[in-house]
């Protein structure tokens, strides 16, 4: 099994860091525009592999797609990343350029690959990829909800003072600031509800504290964080190769689930060989679909920023 990630920068060097530790593929190929940085980071992120103690050989290489040849899963992270005070929007008419010409040129030398986009604005990355590449709807996955969801969970232990592991809960709609939807209605700790082990105000900041989750980092940072993304994507790289059939949030094609259509936001997924094989449909109050909306509303209004 071969597993190609584009873009060797902070969040596709993690990401195949991750693949490589959890032996994912007998063979990882790291691709950047860069010279000799994807071959860099392969290198350093080989000599490793015995301290370590994983088997997958990383090969890094400047833009020569032929070498990615027979790619079971492509991982899209090229790209810009956001500055302080930049918004994922701002990177629509960059990126958008970048992850077209990437996935063609994926394609053009693995046509069986299923796509993950993580490049920002991923919700209009992912649908940039499903209207052009013309691939069927479950080989595209867009990875933001799953980071997202992970986020939540991370505020949701730290207001329960519990082990993230034991939660459940998952972050719904767009990839951005206002547009993501914490369903803090469906989210357990071990299966007991959170919003009965926490007030409201509580509840309320932790949705908030995961909103603005990204910004609190690129802030800290200086640039938008790597490790989550980079884990978060990895993880979804595993559902596939493992066929695990396990929940995610995605963003993917809605064809009229969650009363939206020709658009790709974050709902819940199951993962598995295929892509994204099915989606849950989580019952939406009035509220959480007014909000869910919304978010189709603002995506919508970036998606046309393409065609412009
Ligand atoms: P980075 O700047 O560290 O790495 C990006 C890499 O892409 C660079 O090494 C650059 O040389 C390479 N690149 C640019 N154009 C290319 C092309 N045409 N072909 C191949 N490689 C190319 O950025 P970082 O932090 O790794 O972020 C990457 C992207 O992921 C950004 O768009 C960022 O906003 C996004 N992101 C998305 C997240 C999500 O949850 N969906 C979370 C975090 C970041």
């Amino acid at each position: 099994m071969k597993i190609t990630v584009v873009g060797a920068g902070a969040v596709g060097a993690t990401c195949a860091d991750n693949i490589a530790r959890k032996e994912l593929a007998e063979e990882l190929v790291l691709l950047d525009i860069k010279e000799g940085f994807a071959e860099g980071k392969a290198i350093d992120m080989m000599q490793t592999a015995t301290l370590l103690g994983f088997d997958t050989k990383i090969k890094g290489v400047t833009n020569d797609y032929s070498q990615t040849a027979g790619s079971t899963v492509a991982v899209i992270t090229s790209g810009l990343p956001r500055k302080p005070g930049m918004t994922r929007e701002e990177l629509i008419g960059i990126n958008a350029g970048i992850v077209k010409g990437v996935a063609e040129n994926i394609l053009k030398y693995s046509p069986d690959a299923i796509i993950i986009v993580i490049s920002n604005p991923m919700d209009t990355m992912t649908y940039l990829a499903l209207k052009s590449l013309g691939l069927p709807k479950n080989r595209i996955i867009g990875m933001g909800g799953t980071l997202d969801s992970a986020r939540f969970k991370y505020y949701l232990s730290v207001a329960l003072n519990c082990n993230s592991n034991d939660l459940q809960g998952f972050v719904i709609g767009g990839h951005g600031d206002t547009t993501m939807i914490p369903l803090t209605r469906y989210a357990t700790y071990q299966s007991l509800p959170v919003s009965e082990l926490l007030d409201e105000a509580t509840l309320a900041k932790v949705a908030a504290d995961t909103m603005v989750g990204g910004a609190t980092l690129t802030g800290l940072l200086g640039t938008s964080a790597w490790y989550a993304p980079g884990a978060a994507g990895a993880a979804l790289v595993e559902a596939i190769v493992r066929d695990e059939k396990k929940l995610f949030t995605c963003c993917v094609a809605l064809e009229g689930e969650y009363g939206q259509s020709d658009i790709c936001l974050g709902v819940p997924v199951i993962v598995g060989k295929n892509g994204w094989e099915k989606i849950i449909d989580y019952k939406l109050n009035e509220a959480e679909q007014a909000s869910f909306n919304k978010s189709a509303d603002a995506v919508r209004n970036m998606n046309n920023v393409l065609a412009e």
